[in-house]
């Protein structure tokens, strides 16, 4: 275990934001994560040691400051197929297995069910945090169960599909255990026949006119890469952490009001009833008070709104992490002011 102290986060989140950590250390399997856990204030170089976090790809991250604690990224490796039966291959992969390259592992096998969350970057270990989710899919679709490390009892916790109360962007882990656990490796349940699940956005549109005859897992895949290449910031070109806010959902009768007054509104009625409503088209229909049409494609400094997808906020190069937070509070108030309507931020402020 090498523990490094004062080391820019820069190349381990994707804002691209210059923090320090106090502490830094990478674990790469239970032993040595426990280790690091336990090491002593006053020794081995931990003075103040008082908090840790757990990192992954840095990929749903936002430091507005430096980290005073210990950050300690997770670099537990492997995929085994656990066992099969008639309908599912289960398959365990380690927290710090990067997203989209298990992805691609289980397309080649062709194990079905995650071909929709392609190329959603960051790592196997945050995907249950707050159940990553894209064009119809979510992990809560194809969860087993995850082992974690309980970090002030200091033992390994079996969580199953029930114990992690996933909602949309939410689970256990976010709230009410926030800071509790280390995860350490996730099982999920793959389809040995697909079930495909074109409906959603432009898959189909784009399946047309990438030429497809025969509809496969790959081909779903391929769809979704193109779909998002072609509206979202590439984090190695512009540093970005996704969307930055949540989709928020309103009572159906609030949805009915707004939409009297803004008849272009942009919803999804959920199971419930409620309306979720997409925080992309709220913003791009408002602007700053100083001036402007709209938030998109709007910059101050190196902080910015992205021109392609008004919930995606950008770092150009130097921003700070409190430049990129102030922007997303002038967007939140400007959204507020003229729908009623208070986003909720997705990225884990720091
Ligand atoms: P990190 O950013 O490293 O961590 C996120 C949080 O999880 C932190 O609180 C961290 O402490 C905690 N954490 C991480 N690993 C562990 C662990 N092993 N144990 C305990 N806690 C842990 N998300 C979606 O849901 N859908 C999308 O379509 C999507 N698109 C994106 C597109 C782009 C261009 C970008 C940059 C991001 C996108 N995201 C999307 C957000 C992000 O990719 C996901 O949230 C991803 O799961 C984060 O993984 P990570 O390893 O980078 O997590
Ligand atoms: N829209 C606009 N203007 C914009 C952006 C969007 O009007 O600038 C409207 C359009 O009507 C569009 C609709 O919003 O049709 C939805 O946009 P999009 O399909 O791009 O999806 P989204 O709702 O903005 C969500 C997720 C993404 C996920 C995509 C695809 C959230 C917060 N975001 O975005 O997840 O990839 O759907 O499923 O739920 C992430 O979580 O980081 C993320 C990128």
């Amino acid at each position: 275990m090498l523990l490094q102290e004062n080391i820019s986060l820069k190349p381990y989140n994707t804002f691209g934001i210059d923090a320090k950590a106090r502490y830094f250390a990478t674990f790469t399997d239970t032993d040595e994560l426990a280790e690091t856990l336990n090491l002593p204030a006053g020794q081995a170089g931990i003075k103040h040691q008082t908090s840790n976090l757990i990192l992954g790809g840095g990929s749903n991250i936002l430091f507005t400051k430096d980290y005073g604690g210990l950050v300690l990224k997770n670099e537990i490796k492997g995929i085994t197929e656990l066992h099969e039966d008639s309908e599912y291959v289960y398959v365990k992969a380690g927290a710090g297995e990067n997203w989209h390259q298990f992805v691609l592992h289980c397309i080649e096998r062709n194990w079905a069910g995650v071909e929709n969350l392609s190329l959603i970057p960051g790592n196997v270990g945050a995907s249950p945090m707050q159940n990553i989710g894209a064009y119809g899919v979510e992990i809560e679709d194809v969860f087993w169960d995850l082992e974690a490390w309980h970090i002030r009892d200091q033992k390994k916790v079996t969580f199953t599909k029930s114990d992690c109360e996933f909602g949309y962007r939410e689970s256990v882990f976010k709230r009410k255990f926030k800071d509790e656990f280390v995860i350490l490796n996730v099982t999920y349940q793959l389809r040995k026949k697909p079930r495909f699940n074109t409906s959603y956005g432009a898959i189909e549109q784009e399946l047309e006119r990438m030429g497809t005859k025969t509809l496969s897992i790959k081909a779903i895949s391929d769809a979704v890469i193109n779909i998002r290449s072609s509206k979202l910031p590439d984090p190695k070109e512009i540093g970005n952490a996704g969307s930055f806010f949540k989709n928020p959902s309103v009572p159906l009768t609030q949805f009915e009001s707004l939409k009297s007054n803004f008849s272009n509104i942009v919803g999804y009625t959920n199971i419930d009833g409620s309306v979720k409503l997409a925080a992309g088209w709220l913003i791009e229909q408002c602007g700053p008070a100083s001036g402007g049409t709209s938030w998109k494609g709007y910059r101050k400094g190196d902080a910015g709104c992205h021109s392609k997808q008004a919930l995606v906020l950008v770092n150009y190069g130097n921003a700070s992490g409190n430049e990129i937070y102030n922007l997303s509070e002038e967007i939140l108030q400007s959204v507020k002011e003229k729908f009623g309507v208070t986003l909720e931020r997705e990225v884990n402020i720091i």
